[in-house]
């Protein structure tokens, strides 16, 4: 393992916004929020846990995306998703779904159980102009297809990108370039791991509590992370985190709700070709 020899510090804490979206789908809003809009290339984080139907059954029925990829990690609960293509499938507990919307999906995302826990993430990765109306693809992975890589009080994750022990994630062909890490740790463990220094990156307790650069992060705060070639933490409890880093692109952003194009035009291109029918 390489370690960093200059940790990045943090540059901003960021508490959820308590929202809801879909057809009244409780979450916690991460990024896409006023205090932290987008972390280029991320557009969106949500955090959606809860042990009460009421808060998730209502699911996120039919809906469009054109020009991003939706990263969707289950960690507990089942959810359908199915597209106008005909497309389908069930992600289960532990297993993720890498979604490139490219030129145009429309899909719905409904949890298939009607009690239980319901706990997991969606992330949105922006795409490159050149690949905005790309056609859409999917990658479905289980639980079993996440290769976990073991350190000393420290369980990790690899979905993408290769971590700093040599695992590559099972997330290929990766159009913009993302680390995915679900991060386990012991209280009282330390974690070190390199992370490409031209690149964003975020960490995201979902819960427990650590010290990143003498900075106390409670779970369901995100910290955007400074300059550097890597992340140095102790867990202070039993923690559980994300750790996400993306190459950013550095385009102009013109979004609204499901549609992130690089200009007003092509924004309002989208609704018509939406509302025509060509997705
Ligand atoms: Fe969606």
């Amino acid at each position: 393992m390489v370690d960093p020899l200059s940790p990045r510090p943090v540059i901003q804490v960021v508490s959820g916004l308590e929202t809801s979206d879909g057809a009244g789908v409780r979450l916690t809003r991460v990024i896409g929020g006023p205090q932290l809009p987008m972390l280029d290339p991320f557009l969106l984080l949500d955090d959606f846990r809860s042990d009460d139907p009421e808060d998730y059954i209502a699911g996120f029925p039919a809906h469009p995306h054109r020009g991003f990829e939706t990263v969707t990690y289950l960690l507990a609960g089942r959810m359908r998703h199915r597209d106008s293509a005909g497309h389908s499938g069930v992600i289960a507990a532990g297993g993720v779904q890498w979604m490139t919307a490219g030129r145009g999906i429309v899909h719905s995302e409904m949890p298939e159980q009607e009690d239980g826990l319901l706990a997991g993430f969606q992330l949105w990765v922006n795409l490159p102009a050149t690949e905005k109306m790309r056609a859409p693809r999917y990658q479905e992975l289980d639980a079993a297809a996440i290769p976990v890589e073991r350190r000393p009080g420290v369980e990790l994750r690899v979905i993408a990108g290769t971590s700093g022990g040599g695992i590559t994630g099972p997330v290929r062909e990766l159009i913009t370039p993302v680390t995915y890490l679900d991060v386990t740790l012991d209280a009282g463990s330390d974690f070190r791991e390199p992370l490409p220094s031209a690149w964003n990156a975020l960490l995201y307790v979902i819960e427990g509590a650590v010290t990143v650069a003498g900075r106390p992060l409670a779970a369901r705060q995100l910290a955007r992370l400074g300059e550097g070639d890597g992340v140095a933490l102790r867990a202070e409890a039993p923690s559980r985190l994300l750790l996400i880093a993306g190459h950013p692109l550095n385009e102009p952003v013109a979004r609204h709700g499901p549609f992130v194009m690089n200009t007003e035009e092509e924004v309002r291109q989208a609704f018509h070709d939406y509302q025509a029918g060509r997705f």
